[in-house]
């Protein structure tokens, strides 16, 4: 899988790439099945070796590579694009795939042995039970990853997305990646360096604009386009920004997610005034949304805890997030305490969830010639309507 063979889709087609990735992993499926009836005709000959190494090799490198390509890329794309009903069935289906890959992890593990004392011919024991458990929850795992996943992000992901999911995956596979983006991409900077905000041509709803605009920084491929900065004030009044990923966005405001007893929680607990900002220097944009935050209900943030990979759940629980301590072994030794204590199924603390700011005021700026720029804001009206005005630069 490290080098894929000529007959394999190019990394230009990603989504093609993980379904040749399943049609690998289908054969070395059947492979262990065949092995079954194989070992118990003819022993750990000569062919039964070879086919449990070539089944460890496979489960050893690649199938772990396809892993991250969908934690660490296509699921966090998709979460970071998808809305309305894709978005529900995202968050309804990605903590189940999680959850899966970590079996199927355990389950390979109970099977690497069995597999290598068959290899080097010391053994010729392949237990039936664990085949079939294995095999079977494969095989429902990647119909519906097929089924449901891989058209949503054919459907919603821009040509320049899928060239960022291909680059990524192509880079994990030590792969050298061209610096050019390519025509398309370059193409849309160039289109974006001209672009102007005009009162009459922007959406009524400021959501609207904001997904717009935020679409376009997803294709433009913009360094994270989810940052942004969140300000709060401490109890004298004094402000204080850092940078979170915002993790949803809808009618409801602006969602990220946090310690509740960090700086800013606190902070947050005994004023709920706070203002966001974006930052999408390639498109020459800020987005600045000032409001009321208030926290997630509690089933939306255990949705979120749990659709995150394992390792960040347990630095959640293991972080005091804005406290002092002594040095990085003494963090290390706390997380190493949370791994021991809560193993692979860690519960959301209570301290840890979401906090969404509901707008009242969002100011749409688009960088001009000679700092002539063009503001367009947005203002909340009590009857929950919203205006807009311009501002001059
Ligand atoms: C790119 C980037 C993304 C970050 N995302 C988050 C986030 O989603 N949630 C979070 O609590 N901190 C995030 N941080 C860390 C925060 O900036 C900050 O250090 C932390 O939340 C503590 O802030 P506080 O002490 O003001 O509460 C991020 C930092 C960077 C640079």
């Amino acid at each position: 899988m490290n080098v894929l063979p000529d007959s394999a889709p190019g990394f230009d087609q990603p989504i093609a790439v993980l379904k040749h990735c399943h049609d690998r992993i289908r054969k070395q499926l059947a492979t262990m099945e065949k092995l079954l009836p194989h070992l118990a005709a003819h022993g750990a000959d000569e062919q039964a070796q070879q086919a449990a190494a070539a089944v460890i090799k496979y489960f050893d490198k690649a199938a772990h590579l396809h892993h991250e390509d969908e934690e660490q890329d296509l699921i966090p794309m998709l979460q970071a694009t998808a809305q309305g009903d894709d978005a529900a069935l995202l968050a309804q289906l990605a903590p189940g795939i999680l959850d899966e890959h970590r079996q199927m992890d355990a389950m390979w593990q109970g099977l690497h042995e069995q597999l290598r004392a068959i290899a080097d011919g010391s053994a010729a024991l392949l237990r039936e039970n664990d085949v079939r458990r294995f095999v079977d929850t494969y095989g429902a795992h990647m119909e519906r990853e097929e089924g449901h996943i891989a058209p949503m992000a054919k459907r919603i992901f821009s040509a320049a997305q899928m060239a960022q999911l291909g680059q990524a995956m192509q880079l994990r596979r030590g792969i050298a990646v061209p610096v050019s983006t390519g025509d398309a991409v370059a193409g849309l900077r160039k289109d974006y360096g001209q672009a102007t905000l005009d009162e009459d041509a922007v959406a009524d709803d400021p959501f609207e604009q904001f997904n717009t605009w935020f679409e376009q920084a997803l294709k433009a491929e913009v360094n994270e386009p989810n940052a942004m900065s969140v300000a709060t004030v401490d109890e004298r009044e004094r402000p204080t920004s850092r940078i979170v990923l915002i993790k949803q966005y809808d009618a409801r405001g602006f969602t990220w997610y946090t310690n509740y007893e960090s700086q800013k929680g606190r902070q947050l607990a005994a004023n709920p005034h706070a203002a966001l900002l974006f930052f999408w220097p390639e498109l020459e944009r800020q987005v600045r949304i000032e409001g009321r935050v208030e926290r997630t209900a509690s089933e939306e943030s255990d949705k979120y805890f749990h659709s995150r990979p394992l390792k960040s759940r347990l630095a959640a629980i293991a972080s005091e997030q804005s406290l002092p301590i002594l040095n990085r072994a003494a963090l290390e030794d706390n997380y190493a305490a949370i791994a021991r204590q809560f193993g692979e199924e860690p519960p959301r603390p209570l301290n840890w969830g979401g906090f969404r700011l509901v707008p009242e005021r969002i100011e749409f700026w688009q960088g001009r010639r000679s700092r002539f720029h063009d503001r367009i804001v947005y203002m909340l009206q009590a009857d929950g309507s919203w205006t807009r005005q311009r501002l001059q630069p």
